[in-house]
């Protein structure tokens, strides 16, 4: 058997592995943690700035002891944590940079294989992809969710009931206090958000994908069965270490296909689409934006969650989890796909059982019955954009309307309420310049709030259309991901008020209503925007970021560097 990687550092009689030895003996690490058993770096997100992270100390020491119990040495280190809540001007502007530190500390650092310590939004995706460029034998654990918001009786869900509640006060159904209260009952314990929005959507796709045990989407971050997972998670990744069980081996173009199906089948957010596609190009698995029509196009939505649906992740966890999902649509899955269970995913599922099916429908009773994503093209967005069917209103799929435009957020924000505003409900609103370049960083405001006097006629939802992204906890009939976006000179940046623009889901196809030489007269007098700020990282993210078919990743982190290290001394 050839050495372990770690060996390279700590193997060895001569004046290096006396270094890297000694100080780690400064923790109080005894001989025999140096005798060649696998080193499992546990690289943990926490961040008190994170909140749906916060509870990672503890959930840690679970994963500890599982490494100690399966006779690796568990050594933990932390990375940038990428919290939702609280980063500005987006967190989606710092998933890419995340990525870099965790594939740097991981490639630099003694460890034979990775525990990837996940929670909010962004968090799963910046580990995967670092972790994927490395390509070392790795394995997810997120944090699990909150338990479900309790608010006047009923149960209430982060995010979704937020943009609820906030277009109530403002058509005069609710009041400030009840706001107030609204936002203590919300978020009642550890764990990030119970809906499925990003994060729980996310912790679906690392499970779909085989990169975490079963059962790793649902269970509550405070539930039992969630520490325990964590237990097993460490004992997992010392093995799968000795089998040299790799992420390669895993991410493969059918384990990339299930995860897609899966997200249909679950409602899950549009934000999977830039992140399973920087993944990808991470890896070096030929995954496009329409395999996520080819393969998610049929997909009935069979969860009854919000935003989609009516319930919250702990109903999930109790009427079964993701394997219940998995196994209600497995003549959909590729079975065989390996994970790091060892096993496929078709053995991992063959017991799940769906203990509520109010929550997981049966296939023939399915919330939506094409769910997933839909991609659209067009002359407004020649290299795509998607939508989100089963958060949409039917009645709106097909829509010929007028177009309202707001150049960037910050004239959105002051002429929306104007009483003046020449608005309708049949008006299509379009963002510009909040696309991966333009805010910078893809910020979630695709899903604008309509204006306060439609709201106040009893008006729900409009066709939205901007380069921006929206939270997975959102809904409405919102076109996103406009490509190319406005900031790059896209046929998005060209749209001007009173525009026709045409929107065609079933057919896939959005379409702007002006004749190619008026287009080309336009663009003789399009300016870029100037950058919202100079220098730093965001200069670097502006220059070099990529589209958001693409994944919105760096163009120089795609791809996969491998673990290996030219250099070895200091
Ligand atoms: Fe962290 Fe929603 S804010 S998961």
């Amino acid at each position: 058997m050839s050495k372990r990687r770690s060996q390279h550092w700590f193997g060895g009689q001569d004046k290096d592995a006396f270094i890297h030895r000694s100080w780690m003996k400064n923790n109080g690490l005894p001989d025999d943690a140096f005798d060649g058993r696998p080193v499992i770096g546990i690289c943990n997100t926490f961040s008190e700035f994170t909140p749906c992270n916060a509870h990672f100390r503890g959930l840690v020491e679970h994963i500890k002891a599982g490494v100690l119990e399966a006779g690796g040495l568990p050594l933990e280190f932390p990375v940038f944590s990428c919290g939702e809540s609280n980063l500005r001007p987006t967190a989606m502007l710092f998933r890419n940079l995340a990525s870099m530190d965790v594939e740097e500390a991981i490639r630099g650092n003694p460890m034979d294989g990775v525990v990837l310590m996940a929670g909010c939004d962004k968090t799963t995706p910046s580990l995967v992809m670092g972790a994927a460029s490395c390509d070392l034998p790795s394995i997810v654990i997120s944090g699990g969710p909150m338990l479900n918001g309790r608010f006047e009786g009923r149960a209430i869900g982060s995010g979704t009931d937020v943009w609820k509640f906030s277009e109530d006060v403002r058509a005069g159904l609710m009041t400030n206090q009840q706001f107030g209260n609204a936002e203590s009952a919300m978020s009642r314990s550890p764990g990030h958000c119970m809906t499925m929005g990003t994060a729980s959507t996310m912790a679906s796709m690392v499970e779909a994908l085989g990169l975490a045990l079963p059962g790793n989407a649902a269970y509550p971050a405070v539930d039992a069965h969630r520490a325990r997972l964590a237990r097993l998670t460490g004992r997992r990744i010392v093995e799968m270490v000795k089998q040299d069980l790799r992420l390669s081996a895993i991410l493969t173009k059918a384990a990339f296909a299930n995860a897609i199906r899966v997200n249909g089948a679950i409602g899950g957010s549009t934000n999977a689409v830039v992140h399973l596609l920087a993944v990808a190009g991470r890896i070096g698995t030929e995954l496009s934006l329409d395999d996520w029509d080819r393969y998610g196009r049929d997909i009935p939505t069979i969860l009854d969650l919000m935003p989609s649906g009516r319930f919250l992740m702990e109903d999930f966890c109790y009427a079964g989890g993701l394997p219940a999902v998995m196994k209600e649509i497995s003549h959909l899955l590729d079975l065989d796909a390996l994970t790091v269970t060892g096993q496929s995913v078709g053995e991992n599922i063959a017991g799940a059982v769906n203990y509520n099916p109010q929550v997981i429908r049966p296939i023939d009773k399915a919330l939506t019955e094409q769910g997933g994503i839909a991609v659209l093209r067009g002359n407004l967005a020649p290299d795509g954009a998607i939508i989100k069917p089963s958060a949409a209103s039917p009645e709106l799929m097909v829509h010929r309307g007028r177009a309202v435009v707001f150049e960037d957020i910050e004239h959105y924000k002051a002429i929306i309420d104007d009483p003046d505003l020449d608005i309708d409900e049949a008006s299509i609103m379009v963002l510009k310049n909040c696309g991966p370049r333009g805010y910078p960083g893809m910020a979630e405001v695709g899903n604008m709030a309509l204006p306060q006097k439609l709201l106040k006629q009893g008006v729900r939802d409009m066709v939205r259309i901007s380069d921006a992204r929206m939270s997975g906890t959102a809904f409405g009939t919102v076109v996103l991901h406009v490509a190319p976006e406005a900031a790059a000179g896209g046929p998005l940046a060209l749209v001007r008020t009173g525009d026709i623009i045409e929107l065609d889901v079933p057919a896939r196809r959005l379409n702007l209503d002006v004749s190619e030489a008026e287009l080309a007269a336009r663009r003789t007098q399009w300016v870029a925007p100037k950058p919202a700020m100079e220098g730093g990282y965001q200069s670097l993210y502006v220059e070099r970021v990529l589209q958001a078919d693409k994944g919105a990743d760096l163009d120089f982190l795609v791809g996969c560097r491998g673990h290996a290290i030219p250099r070895d001394s200091h």
